[in-house]
């Protein structure tokens, strides 16, 4: 089975109300893990790679890790870029074989982003491949102080209509209250649910996405903080929230904090619990199972798409 598209992935998830998980990777033992968990469960999976992952690993070790666990598993799986910033990064991908991009341009103004997107949107197609563009800033914590201040950046549903109209992407990461890594939220959790249903009327069978969507399990937070680590104060989105945004028209949910934190929390406690070992494989293989046990929780009961293969 090649690597394909997320198109068909999405019409289906959009149509059975429920999300397909887009998990970052950057290593051999993440991209097993989640594969193994997507085997088990007979899920759709995305794999997504960043630039810094690009750089940390080198483009073509993740490209033929990715091709290894397809040809291993035989799992139809969607290779994304994720944040892509500009149109070269977008086109380098495109040409290196990914079937999927995201031109991030939710940094410039309304008609920039729309330029730079459609641009990627036409050479994108060309090639088969799909398009994610994004529209509205996430949140970081620190500019949570304001709540007013903190929605103003929030997505526009009148301007995402006009945004899928004129760049012809494929799928639209909106700005509803999440944000990236471990600390999204000072006081209670809170997503925008009442623009996403706005977005989402408008925006009838398209697939929207939710970036910065880690639950930051605490149980892995604990592990860490039992074991040497310090992360304070962690919170994260409530699974609940998940699990209603993957009814409202939500078809893909990034996660890259949570396979941080499962790996972490197994190597921090078995070089613990274990301090004379320094086999990589000793700390490796349980974070391998860390990661696949976790993916697999959330394919069966957050994200809903444990057997719609
Ligand atoms: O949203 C960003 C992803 O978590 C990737 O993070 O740029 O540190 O690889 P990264
Ligand atoms: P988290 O770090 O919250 O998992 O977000 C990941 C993400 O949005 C990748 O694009
Ligand atoms: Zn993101």
């Amino acid at each position: 089975m090649p690597l394909v598209t997320s198109a068909d992935m999405f019409q289906k998830a959009y149509k059975g109300k429920y999300a397909v998980g887009a998990f970052n990777v950057n290593n051999m033992e993440i991209i097993q893990g989640i594969v193994d968990a997507a085997k088990e469960e007979q899920a759709p999976l995305i794999l997504q790679v960043s630039a810094g992952a690009r750089k940390y690993a080198k483009p073509i070790y993740l490209r033929k890790l990715v091709d290894a666990a397809v040809e291993d598993s035989g799992l139809p799986v969607v290779l994304h870029l994720d944040h892509g910033e500009d149109f070269e990064i977008c086109k380098a991908c495109i040409d290196d074989g990914f079937t999927s991009v995201m031109i991030d341009g939710s940094k410039y103004p309304f008609e920039e982003n729309i330029s730079l997107t459609k641009k990627v949107v036409d050479y994108a197609h060309s090639k088969g491949v799909v398009v994610e563009g994004e529209l509205g800033k996430l949140a970081g914590i620190e500019d949570n102080i304001k709540v007013s201040g903190r929605e103003a950046a929030f997505t526009d549903p009148d301007e995402a209509v006009e945004f899928v109209e004129r760049t012809g992407i494929d799928s639209l990461a909106i700005a509803i209250g999440t944000s990236h890594g471990a600390y999204k939220f000072k006081g209670e959790p809170m997503l925008d649910f009442e623009r996403l249903q706005k977005i989402n009327g408008l925006l009838p069978e398209f697939p929207l996405v939710l970036h910065g969507a880690s639950t930051v399990l605490p149980e892995f937070v604990d592990l860490c903080n039992k074991y040497g680590g310090n992360i304070p104060g962690a919170r994260g989105v409530p699974e609940d929230m998940l699990q209603k945004a993957g009814k409202m028209g939500v078809c893909k949910i990034n996660i890259d904090t949570d396979l941080r934190l499962a790996l972490t929390a197994a190597v921090r406690k078995h070089l613990t619990e274990n301090p004379s070992d320094f086999d990589p494989r000793k700390y490796l293989g349980p974070a391998r199972e860390a990661i696949k046990q976790m993916v697999a929780h959330k394919m069966k009961n957050v994200l809903g798409c444990s057997g719609k293969l």
